[in-house]
């Protein structure tokens, strides 16, 4: 298969052709933080959180490293003052929303974010997508989607589909960085289709 050769941190590493920027990092061992990356599932860029920074022809950018293509000579950083600050904010950000989240709070404590900058929202659905791309694009039941759109956003179980397939599965539980998912699910289940006694 051919290769791309390129530049991150420092070294010089090659990554299939097609690969993203966060796939040749972790091939080449180097460790870039992700929220709404999984990887059996298509790339979706929601989050930010693996913003690095790519230099071509002399112009730097920022760019989502998890949907960024690894282009041949690219010169990558994965860490500086600037992409540090960047991912700081953007987890104050969610913090306000998941307040309670360990993962949040792990990267919070790696970044010195301020769990306390903005002021607590607290939603629970950071909207990182994880539970409805699963079901839609592995389980392929589209049991759990997103309703409404803005700040009115949030993910909703469908209670004629759910009934009959998330019983058995619940592959999602463990993907979401919040308490939401499960708490949504006992209430749909709670409400729609109630266990037998
Ligand atoms: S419920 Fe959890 S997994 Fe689903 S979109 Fe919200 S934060 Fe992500
Ligand atoms: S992990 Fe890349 S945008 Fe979320």
């Amino acid at each position: 298969m051919s290769q791309t050769r390129l530049q991150i941190d420092g070294r010089q590493v090659s990554a299939a052709r097609g690969a993203t920027l966060l796939e040749a990092a972790r091939a080449a061992g180097i460790a870039i933080p992700t929220l709404c990356h999984h990887e059996k599932l298509r790339p979706y860029g929601g989050c930010r959180l693996c913003v690095v920074e790519a230099e071509a022809g002399g112009v730097a950018r920022l760019v989502a490293a998890c949907v960024y293509p690894a282009e041949q000579d690219l010169v990558v950083r994965t860490r500086s003052v600037k992409i540090d600050k960047v991912r700081r904010t953007i987890l104050e950000l969610l913090l306000a929303h998941a307040p309670h989240s360990p993962q949040l709070q792990e990267l919070a404590r790696e970044y010195g974010a301020d769990e306390d900058r903005f002021g607590k929202d607290a939603s629970f659905c950071v909207h990182c997508g994880l539970c409805v791309r699963y079901c839609a694009e592995v389980k392929q039941k589209h049991a759990v989607g997103f309703i409404d759109r803005g700040v009115r956003k949030e993910i909703s179980f469908v209670p004629q589909i759910a009934a009959g397939a998330c019983n058995d599965c619940k592959e999602c539980f463990e993907l979401c960085p919040t308490s939401y998912l499960q708490a949504a699910f006992v209430l749909v289940e709670s409400l729609a289709f109630p266990r037998q006694a």
